[in-house]
């Protein structure tokens, strides 16, 4: 059963709320067997998956390449596709971006920053939308915690509310404290769903690649439930050992019995 924007609202303070990225169709076809609810297609395919230095150079054919993908193996989950940074600068040019991530398969769109303007046009013509603040990679000069400060948490805690207030049906919190954390999920009617916000957040988000430990760096606040690229250096090398000492295909004709099958 696919969930839908009223239905993780009616979430809140309830039914703590699991979200995890996807970028292919195979690992969307696992998250959605195990029965999580919301799939965030995030601009972080661009670092994690496709060797860029920031999610600045995700385009919106990247996305749409990327969501297609998703839905593909995953028909009844609710997905959240990222707006491409420079893609959401005014409301026309954001509707116009947001139309085609939904004519790609996603159910909702996401945006960081407090654009007020852009989040209520798209809401009024029909878009589910998903705040984002705290750090904004899009825009962050770096990727340290945000909101250590009084003002900077204020500013923070400012920005969620006007996300809510503009018409989101949700908002992302990125690497704050989770004091701050807390405190906005208090604030807002609209679940909150931390990445490095800490425990007090209506639901938590993980970036797949770093949940199944795929990759060379995991941010602090991220957990490894499995460690895939140790797998694929084993499995690369015992490849590699085989078809050198010629065992490989030999011992797969062996056990098979078969030729070309
Ligand atoms: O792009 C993304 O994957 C995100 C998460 C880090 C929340 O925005």
């Amino acid at each position: 059963m696919t969930l839908h924007a009223a239905d993780f609202i009616a979430r809140k303070g309830k039914h703590p709320i699991t979200m995890l990225t996807a970028y292919t169709c195979p690992v969307a076809r696992g998250i959605e067997a195990a029965g999580v609810p919301v799939i965030l297609v995030g601009d972080t395919v661009g670092m994690v998956e496709m060797g860029f230095e920031s999610t600045r150079d995700v385009t919106l054919e990247h996305m749409e390449y990327h969501i297609g993908a998703v839905r593909r193996g995953a028909r009844n989950t609710h997905i959240i596709g990222d707006l491409p940074y420079l893609t959401d600068t005014d409301p026309e040019t954001a509707l116009i971006s947001a139309q085609r991530l939904i004519a790609a398969g996603a159910s909702s769109i996401k945006l960081e920053g407090p654009k007020a303007e852009v989040i209520a046009h798209l809401v009024d013509n029909g878009i589910p939308v998903v705040g984002h603040t705290g750090l904004t990679p899009q825009t962050a000069t770096s990727f340290k915690k945000v909101g250590n400060t009084d003002a900077d948490a204020q500013r923070i805690l400012d920005e969620a509310k006007l996300i809510e207030k503009a018409g989101a049906f949700m908002v992302v919190l990125e690497h704050i404290p989770y004091s701050l954390g807390g405190l906005i999920s208090q604030s807002v009617g609209i679940p909150t769903i931390g990445i490095g916000a800490g425990p007090d957040c209506d639901g938590q988000v993980l970036v797949i690649n770093d949940a199944l430990g795929l990759g060379d760096y995991w941010p602090p606040f991220s957990k490894q439930y499995a460690h895939v690229s140790d797998t694929i250096l084993k499995v690369a090398r015992a490849f590699t050992a085989e078809v050198e000492s010629l065992e490989f295909p030999n011992n797969i004709i062996q056990l098979t019995g078969s030729g070309n099958r």
